[in-house]
């Protein structure tokens, strides 16, 4: 297992004009809750903190998010967007996609977006996000955190059904463990190409998820709010938000949930 190289990610962001300060701990709580607190203390945006095991990792809903040393990636970036802020929410979308384009441009994968922040590979889950927004005096921000499962090879039972890795989905046995490093860059290169669409064209962004979209088609049930909604999920509007057919007929449109799962 080799670890991550912050002085070669950081060398590559300076060649590649990548807005990136790229660091890696060897070990943390949670790369978002050091993020958050780096912003709290002044930090300005740009910060890239990844590291090789989390303590105290986060998913959405008060999940962990738990993988073992060095065998994935999990990182938090501090993004201060110069658009305006009404349109940073697009942010997850945007990041959703770099994900799929980074292992596309590395593996012969296939990856889909699960509304509205999983990454999945033949069904299962392969990667997360969890957007955050912070308050600091140097005005507000995002905490972007992004767990991909890259090596992983067992999961826990409770996962075992539900998640996989790069590696997992490759199902090339021969190959023992991929290229995080190589993975990190083009991962950051995808997350700063993405982003310039914040602001522009991103009704084509809209365009590719859709095409990508896991869970257009499904009956699904969803948590919104503390609340479940079942329905159809019918497509997504200009603002990437879920359109769901709800069993009497209505339609209602659904800017982000807790959790959503498909009905069988
Ligand atoms: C989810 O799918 O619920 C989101 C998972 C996000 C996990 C990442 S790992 C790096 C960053 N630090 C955290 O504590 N969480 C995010």
């Amino acid at each position: 297992m080799s670890r991550l190289d912050a002085s070669a990610l950081n060398a590559a962001c300076q060649a590649e004009a990548l807005p990136w300060r790229v660091q890696v701990a060897d070990e943390i709580g949670s790369t978002s809750d050091a993020v958050r607190e780096t912003a709290m203390a002044g930090e300005p945006a740009g910060l890239v903190l990844f590291t090789e095991s989390q303590t105290a990792g986060r998913g959405r809903r008060d999940n962990r998010w738990v993988t073992p040393k060095g065998k994935d990636l999990m990182l938090s970036l501090l993004l201060r967007p110069d658009a305006p802020t009404a349109l940073w929410p697009r942010l997850t979308t945007l990041a959703a996609l770099a994900i799929c384009h980074a292992i596309e441009d590395e593996l012969p994968l296939k990856p889909m977006i699960k509304w509205p922040n999983d990454v999945y590979l033949h069904d299962r889950k392969v990667s997360g996000l969890l957007a955050e927004a912070v308050t600091p005096p140097q005005g507000m921000a995002i905490v972007l955190g992004i767990g991909l499962n890259v090596n992983t090879g067992d999961f826990p039972p409770e996962l075992a059904n539900s998640a996989t890795s790069l590696l997992t989905a490759l199902q090339r046995p021969i190959i023992r463990e991929l290229d995080r490093q190589q993975l990190a860059l083009v991962l950051l290169r995808q997350l700063h190409h993405q982003f310039q669409r914040l602001d522009h064209d991103f009704h084509e962004s809209v365009a590719e998820v859709r095409d990508r979209s896991w869970l257009i088609g499904r009956q699904i049930r969803a948590t919104v709010e503390g609340r479940e909604l079942f329905g159809h999920a019918m497509d997504l509007n200009s603002e990437g938000h879920l359109i769901l057919s709800l069993p009497d007929g209505t339609l209602t449109t659904l800017s982000s949930a807790e959790g959503v799962r498909q009905v069988v």
